[in-house]
């Protein structure tokens, strides 16, 4: 195991961070979870209050921080359409601001900065599956494009302190990741049919169900993160973290309506614009240099989902925004 740090985790009451806090308290390491709430809720790290290598506060990435620490995982942004969209402008500000933020406290206390990007970079792909070299088919006035060249943003002044400052950084593009802990609100596409199927509502699919996403169990991402992050300085990213399993949607509700055993079929809306119609990784690199690849079939990590929707009491999420 590497040596006991002192860990900064932004974003890290949310879905991916409260189990990626969870793993480094696990580990022995000195956890500072950061997070504002906006998408997530307290109950994700309660179970970690009373542990005394962990501490919460509540901050917005968006303004300075002055900590003391050797590594920052930054997540730290809305991560599902309804969100990001809500408010556009802080969602850009989120991950700009949120980058310089975070890259001017790596410098000046010398940690170590692993970013949270995302497949979003590649937009609309044409290129089928998406390697790191891949540059994108991004529209930069789209309503996804707060979230996707705020991203874009992130990266390019991750690569310019690394540069320019020496800043010891990493970078992953994270492809679709589900699992426990998931907003129920959040309007994407793996939380959306498991609550309208335990709901017993039809299932709203968008477009015809014929576009494939690939879907990574959140245990995979975040083992594959604290590789990334442990590995050797000379291999900063970007690499592809995600499932290359493709599934068309459609295959997606077929199987959450069998696994839940709900009485519901499927409905179709007109898909929102700039969806991508395909999504897959290329994870060759991973594979490579980090020695991973997932090992949770998605009937498996869809199981153990469903189980945890049908544990939580529904009333307590509220919905972040109004768009989900
Ligand atoms: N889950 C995925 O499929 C996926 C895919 C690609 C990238 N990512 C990235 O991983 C990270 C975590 O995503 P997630 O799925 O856990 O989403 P999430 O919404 O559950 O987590 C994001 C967290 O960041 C917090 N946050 C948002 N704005 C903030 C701000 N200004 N200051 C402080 N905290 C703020 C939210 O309250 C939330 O707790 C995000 O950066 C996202 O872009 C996730």
């Amino acid at each position: 195991m590497s040596r006991l740090q002192r860990i900064l985790v932004t974003g890290g009451a949310g879905f991916l961070g409260s189990h990626l806090c969870e793993r480094l308290v696990k580990d022995g390491h000195d956890v500072i979870c950061l997070d504002n709430f906006f998408t997530s809720q307290k109950s994700n790290v309660q179970h970690l209050l009373d542990c005394s290598n962990f501490e919460l506060i509540r901050h917005d990435v968006t303004h300075p921080l002055w900590l003391e620490v050797d590594e920052i995982y930054n997540l730290a942004c809305p991560a599902a359409p309804g969100h990001y969209q809500y408010n556009p402008i802080k969602t850009m500000k989120t991950s700009v601001m949120g980058a310089i933020n975070v890259l001017g406290m790596a410098k000046r206390c010398h940690a170590k900065v692993l970013q949270a990007s995302t497949s979003e970079v590649y937009g609309d792909p044409e290129i089928h599956p998406q390697p790191e070299s891949y540059r994108g088919n991004v529209n930069p006035i789209g309503p996804r494009a707060c979230y996707d060249e705020g991203k874009r943003a992130a990266e390019t002044l991750f690569f310019d302190y690394h540069r320019s400052n020496g800043v010891n950084m990493r970078l992953v593009r994270i492809f679709n990741t589900y699992g426990p802990r998931m907003h129920p609100y959040d309007g994407r596409v793996v939380s959306n049919f498991i609550r309208q199927a335990l709901e017993g509502q039809d299932l709203t699919i968008f477009g015809d169900g014929s576009q494939t996403r690939a879907f990574c169990y959140r245990d995979d991402l975040i083992e594959a993160m604290i590789r990334m992050m442990n590995g050797p300085d000379d291999f900063v990213g970007p690499v592809n973290i995600g499932n290359p399993g493709e599934f068309t949607i459609k295959q997606l509700a077929e199987l959450v309506i069998e696994l839940t055993g709900a009485d519901v079929t499927l409905v179709t809306r007109p898909l929102p614009a700039d969806d991508p119609t395909q999504r897959r990784p290329d994870i060759s690199l991973a594979r490579e240099r980090l020695r991973w690849e997932p090992t949770v079939a998605l009937r498996e990590g869809l199981g153990k989902t469903i189980e945890w929707f049908k544990s939580i009491d529904l009333s307590t999420f509220r919905p972040p925004t109004p768009n989900f």
